[in-house]
């Protein structure tokens, strides 16, 4: 059965791949994108999914793009709280401005889509949020307190989340990709990144398929008695 379903951050990378893959499950699918209007705009051309821009840090931003999207499509059943941003940097160079940034984005975005959706799912008696986590939230990174302690939270949240939304038929679970070949880990400088690269057992990057995959099953009909779960996706590199 074919459901709404939003995607923040999903024009690009991992949300990108969620985003097609929900639509080949029957799914109408909305993307969330913060800034990049040209990516958006070409996301949509290619894929035929519409794309909304709002920030998901932004309380209001979310209720109204949320409103916006059930007056056009109808309730929204399925959340993939995707986006996420790093400001990596040791503590001692770190700022206030990029502790604060990662955690309002990548942890408050997911308290403000939930906020917006989750009341109607439980009225409704059916949802699925899938969150997206981190092996850094898991293991800690050098150079991330801002974004391991965000990704952690977002760990913490699901499992809390889950039990209030148990009883409704609401499921809630997580997702911790390691490190995936996107923008965001081609950032990571080439010679801290092949260090990372040497210690995956599988000796891969991940691809972004292969986390859409695991969303694809945690939203499905076929994974109601799956709440409160994190589902590691990592090639080996933590074995959580
Ligand atoms: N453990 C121990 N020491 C480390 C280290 C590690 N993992 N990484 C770096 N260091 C050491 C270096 O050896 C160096 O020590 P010396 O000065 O004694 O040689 C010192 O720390 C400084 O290292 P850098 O020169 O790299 O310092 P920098 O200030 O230029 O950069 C950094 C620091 C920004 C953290 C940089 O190392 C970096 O970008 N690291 C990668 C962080 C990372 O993995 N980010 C993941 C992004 S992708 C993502 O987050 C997606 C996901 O969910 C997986």
């Amino acid at each position: 059965m074919g459901r709404v379903a939003i995607v923040t951050g999903g024009t690009r990378g991992i949300g990108e791949a969620i985003c097609k893959r929900l639509k080949r499950q029957g799914h109408m699918v909305i993307a969330n994108y913060a800034g990049n209007d040209e990516k958006a705009a070409a996301f949509t051309a290619e894929t035929g999914i519409p794309a909304r821009r709002w920030d998901v840090g932004d309380h209001e931003a979310c209720l109204a793009g949320c409103a916006a999207i059930e007056a056009e499509f109808g309730p929204i059943d399925i959340v993939v709280n995707n986006a996420g941003i790093t400001r990596d940097a040791t503590l001692h160079k770190m700022s206030f401005e990029d502790w604060n940034e990662v955690l309002r984005i990548n942890l408050g975005g997911c308290f403000n889509m939930a906020k917006a959706t989750f009341p109607g799912m439980r009225e409704r008696g059916w949802g699925r949020i899938v969150n997206i986590g981190s092996i850094n939230g898991q293991a800690g990174q050098y150079g991330q307190v801002n974004y391991a302690a965000a990704k952690s939270g977002i760990h913490g949240f699901t499992k809390a989340l889950a039990q209030e939304g148990a009883k409704f038929g609401v499921t809630v679970n997580a997702i911790a990709p390691g490190y995936i070949d996107t923008d965001m880990v081609a950032a990571v400088p080439a010679p801290v990144l092949e260090k990372i690269v040497a210690k995956i057992p599988v000796g891969r990057l991940g691809m972004a398929e292969e986390i859409a995959r695991g969303v694809a099953f945690l939203t499905s009909e076929n994974a109601g008695f799956m709440t409160g779960s994190t589902m590691s996706i990592n090639g080996g590199q933590h074995m959580y």
